[in-house]
């Protein structure tokens, strides 16, 4: 019924649920049985019942309740505690939130949109940080909810079981909300260490078919929360039949959609706004490869 518990402190986190929601079950169904039983049992009855006191029902009304308040209390602040105390040296992982994706950056440097790659069996902090509104760094694996608040850092940590898990923002933060996926890959300790040897990765990229390849990165970069595909629009123009169109700006300018107005609109999206749209797209500059950038063209001039 819950999500796959992936993180050390999901199963505390669980618990605390299934007591609060086991005691509101036995609650619920033992007041409403009472209440169906004395609407039934009392239907004809008009005399005026007589005044009853008990001392020993009030004692145990008011004690048992607190106890069991006083009970779920302990559970929740231990889960809580477990949730706020990050290990010593555990792995720190930069998260920069922004309308509407999330900027990853791991310890050796490396920045990534929507999808990274962490060791597993590791604590892991993530510290939180927004370029716009309030946004909510939400990973229901892991039993794991932190806001991501501008002008100040937040942070949470966890250390999770190998196996892919998706992050979603959990604050309404305007029009592609919903769409604010990202994807975080655990993967064992020695594959990371494998995987983080950066000298694999242009080869693996260069020989990749670039169409093919800035589709994915279309998908995994979040261009498709506000371009689609289809000629919809959407918070943004759709990228549908673009290349080698003309296109009107905002401030009145017809421009053509060549390979040097694409590449200016990913690195710097509110210096040509198109007519009709708001300039809420955020800057692609130091985000993207030269190869990346080029593979996203490839893909746009595809789409005719
Ligand atoms: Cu970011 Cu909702």
């Amino acid at each position: 019924m819950l999500p796959e518990a992936a993180s050390s402190y999901a199963p505390a986190v669980d618990r605390v649920f299934w007591v609060i929601f086991g005691l509101s079950a036995f609650f619920f169904l033992l007041i409403v049985a009472f209440l169906v039983y004395f609407v039934l049992r009392y239907r004809n009855n008009r005399e005026v019942l007589p005044a009853f006191e008990s001392v020993h029902l009030e004692i145990a009304w008011t004690v048992i309740p607190f106890v069991l308040v006083i009970g779920i209390f302990y559970l929740g602040w231990k889960a809580f505690v477990i949730q706020r105390a990050v290990p010593e040296q555990a792995f720190e992982l930069q998260v920069n939130a922004r309308q509407w994706l999330w900027e990853f950056r791991t310890p050796d440097g490396q920045v990534s949109v929507n999808r990274v790659v962490i060791p597993a069996d590791t604590p892991v902090k993530v510290i939180l940080s927004s370029s716009d509104v309030i946004h909510s760094f939400y990973v229901p694996a892991f039993r794991m909810k932190m806001d991501a608040v501008p002008g100040r850092y937040t942070y949470a940590w966890f250390e999770a079981k190998p196996g892919t898990y998706t992050v979603l923002c959990a604050e309404y933060c305007g029009a592609a909300h919903s769409r604010m996926l990202a994807t975080l890959e655990v993967v064992p300790k020695e594959e990371y260490e494998k995987r983080k040897q950066p000298s694999a990765v242009p080869a693996a990229a260069t020989s990749r078919d670039p169409v093919a390849w800035g589709r994915e990165l279309y998908e995994t970069k979040g261009c498709n929360a506000c371009h689609s595909l289809d000629g919809t629009p959407g918070v943004g123009p759709s990228l549908k039949g673009l290349f080698g169109h003309e296109v009107r700006l905002q401030d009145g300018r017809v421009v053509k959609a060549d390979e040097n107005y694409i590449r200016r609109s990913i690195l710097d999206p509110t210096a040509d706004v198109v007519e009709g749209f708001n300039p809420v797209m955020p800057p692609f500059a130091g985000l993207l490869s030269e190869e990346e950038i080029n593979a996203l063209i490839a893909f746009i001039k595809s789409l005719q």
